[in-house]
């Protein structure tokens, strides 16, 4: 991964610190994603009432929109415990035993990226999901002997950049399911007032909505703009931070005014110059860029998507002539007709 790939994508454990320092504590403190805010208020209010946990809950979309975020926040309010751990991080069963015969009643098992469990896992976690038990053979060979522990009513909340990539039979077992999706810039304008003043750095009024603007509908993104930002300030002595401050450092990091950074317009380049506006596959993608497949599906093509620069077609992704149009191209070249460029959501999960 690039290095400015690295500055404005993922978190850094320091990172991770300070965006603890951030985050929303409650349902409350939470800006936007009114449905899924709504949804989970009557969800929690009514388990709650009944004494009992609140159904399992999937999240999904695009990293830094406030899935794990979401997790703490339904521990927070259940009054539960939270345990925090992934899909690949869960290794064998024996683990997730012990991880789930943990839990107390309302507690909330936290399970990141859980599109990489390992299928033995996930076949584990169906009963543990809809009869709260857990089965275990002790021992091995000749003496080994089936037993059915049983589990406090907890609450499995999942989180995947991918719903594509689970099957029926885990999805199915959520008895909520929502799709985070990108943030308006007024929520994230929001949430960059709410930032600053945690992080105690005055922020001026025509200066928040250019950092939403360029945040790529991300609140992570926001969050950490604003830092690079306050640093500028800092160096310049300046009190608060102005419109100029932000120009100067959106600028030193390459982000345009719609947000888009080097990694972005190298897609761009390679799919409207090097393929010539023809389908190209993902993993042609990937190699040609010295990115990651999965980088580049997760957290660059959500975007470039959303903004309608790029489609996926059954043969793979094409640029649209607003593509052509940002690199300063002929939209002429665009070779590919608009009328087969797949509508978002009836597009593919796997073609790669
Ligand atoms: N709705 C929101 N309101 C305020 N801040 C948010 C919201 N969603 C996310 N954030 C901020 O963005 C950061 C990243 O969110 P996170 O929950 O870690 O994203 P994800 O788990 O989806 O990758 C958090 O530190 C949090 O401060
Ligand atoms: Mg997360």
């Amino acid at each position: 991964m690039s290095e400015e790939t690295l500055l404005t994508r993922y978190a850094s454990s320091e990172e991770e610190r300070l965006e603890q320092e951030v985050r929303p504590r409650v349902l409350n403190e939470f800006v936007g994603q009114e449905s899924i805010r709504q949804q989970l208020t009557i969800a929690m209010q009514a388990a709650r009432a009944r004494g009992d946990a609140v159904d399992h809950i999937l999240l999904y979309g695009p990293p830094g929109l406030g899935k794990t975020t979401l997790a703490q926040i339904v521990a927070a309010e259940m009054g539960g415990g939270l345990r925090t751990t992934s899909g690949p991080a869960i290794d064998h069963q024996g683990m997730l035993g012990s991880l789930l015969t943990g839990l107390e009643p309302r507690d909330v098992l936290f399970i990141d990226e859980v599109h990489r469990l390992s299928r033995p896992i996930e076949e584990a976690l169906y009963p543990a999901m809809e009869d709260f038990a857990f089965d275990w053979v002790a021992g091995k060979g000749v003496g080994a002997q089936a037993m059915r522990l049983s589990l406090n009513h907890f609450t499995l909340v999942a989180a995947t950049t991918r719903a594509g990539a689970l099957g029926n039979a885990l999805r199915d077992r959520f008895g909520l399911t929502f799709r985070v999706d990108f943030y308006s810039p007024e929520d994230l304008c929001k949430i960059i007032y709410r930032s600053a003043s945690i992080l105690g750095v005055p922020i001026q009024e025509d200066a928040a909505p250019l950092l939403a603007a360029r945040s790529r509908g991300t609140p992570r993104i926001a969050n950490r703009l604003l830092r690079r930002a306050r640093d500028f300030a800092q160096v310049q002595s300046a009190s608060t931070i102005s419109a100029d401050i932000v120009e100067e450092c959106l600028a030193v990091l390459g982000i345009d005014k719609h947000g888009l950074d080097g990694s972005d317009r190298r897609v761009l380049q390679l799919l409207c110059q090097t393929f010539a506006g023809k389908p190209t596959g993902l993993g042609t993608m990937a190699a040609s860029l010295q990115e990651e497949t999965e980088t580049l599906e997760d957290v660059i093509e959500p975007y470039l998507l959303r903004l309608g620069l790029i489609a996926r077609t059954p043969r793979g992704r094409v640029p649209t002539a607003a593509a052509f149009e940002l690199l300063g191209l002929p939209t002429s070249r665009a070779v590919f007709p608009e009328e087969l460029v797949l509508p978002l959501e009836s597009t593919p999960t796997s073609d790669r």
